[in-house]
């Protein structure tokens, strides 16, 4: 592969918090898209979530009705993975390391060796997920920012296998796409979850030793300038990924305590209480 031009079609897999909006910024870019999941319910979401995501753009004029017809007619629903062929594939399951292996190593049968193996993990070293996947030159980190079709960010991140000209053709894909992609090395967190993870984690230690409650630190935080308090945004995230992500790197840095996990966010995982999708987190949803 020499450039974005060798780049035709677009293959996200996992079409939960992240990947619908990966594959709506593709399509509205007019690359077809297929949109895999193992699960029917969750792809059916996808679609629901997709449509409600385009209607939104048709309603502040920013596309067109058929406009939006085209965009959602891109998109390839599947959950065999059989079908999963393309150029460039990125995939947003969940955070753990086996699966995102075995899925590279089972979609690798499927597709030509050049085809580029792109992960979303928020935390787990590219270095490890390359490391036994067929031409492992072609794996990498391409790390985009919740909600996927709003965050312009993107840390594009090259393993120790990973070869540069792959993060390049990435990185210049991604500002085709409109994002706005930055290099970052293979550390624990990458550079924004390794520096974010201290807005969570005080946060946390603060309603954990109560000096003050959920809500007042939300409104103390967004009144001194972050645009979502840390609680809202945990539950926007998922907090379920939150927490395996602080896991990750309180691991990755050897339990140094500076990134020690909250019971109060592990109980709330163990509850089912993931936040916005479940309808409940550290807030309500209807
Ligand atoms: N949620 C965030 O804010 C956020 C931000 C940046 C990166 N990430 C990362 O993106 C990835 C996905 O996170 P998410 O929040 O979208 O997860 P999610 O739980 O919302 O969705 C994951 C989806 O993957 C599907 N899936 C699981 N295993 C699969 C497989 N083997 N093949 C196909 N589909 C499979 C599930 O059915 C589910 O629909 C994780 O690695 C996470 O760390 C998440």
């Amino acid at each position: 592969m020499k450039n974005i031009n060798d780049i035709k079609k677009i293959a996200v897999v996992g079409s939960g918090t992240m990947g619908v909006g990966i594959a709506q910024v593709f399509a509205q870019y007019n690359y077809p898209v297929i949109l895999f999941d193992v699960n029917a319910n969750a792809l059916e979401k996808a679609k629901n979530i997709l449509n409600k995501n385009l209607d939104f753009l048709v309603e502040k004029s920013k596309i067109s009705a058929e406009e939006k017809t085209n965009i959602y007619n891109r998109v390839t629903f599947e959950t065999q993975a059989e079908q999963v062929i393309a150029d460039f594939i990125i995939e947003a399951i969940i955070e753990n390391e086996t699966a995102k292996k075995e899925l590279f190593k089972s979609l690798a049968n499927y597709n030509t060796p050049d085809c580029i193996f792109a992960t979303n993990t928020s935390t787990i070293p590219i270095t490890k997920i390359a490391n036994g996947i067929p031409n492992p030159e072609r794996v990498l980190g391409v790390h985009y920012f919740n909600p996927a079709h709003i965050m312009k960010l993107v840390e594009i991140i090259a393993g120790v296998q990973t070869d540069k000209n792959i993060a390049q053709i990435c990185y210049d894909l991604m500002k085709h796409i409109g994002k706005t992609p930055i290099m970052a090395s293979d550390a624990p967190g990458f550079i924004v979850n390794r520096v974010a993870r201290h807005y969570y984690v005080e946060s946390l230690k603060i309603a954990e030793e109560n000096i003050s409650n959920i809500e007042t630190i939300d409104i103390l935080m967004e009144n001194a300038g972050f645009k979502m308090g840390p609680f809202k945004l945990m539950d926007l995230i998922g907090v379920d990924v939150n927490f395996s992500v602080t896991n990750s790197i309180y691991n990755l840095f050897y339990q140094d305590a500076k990134f020690r996990p909250s019971r109060i966010q592990q109980q709330l995982v163990d509850a089912g209480n993931h936040g916005r999708k479940t309808g409940k987190g550290f807030y309500e949803y209807k």
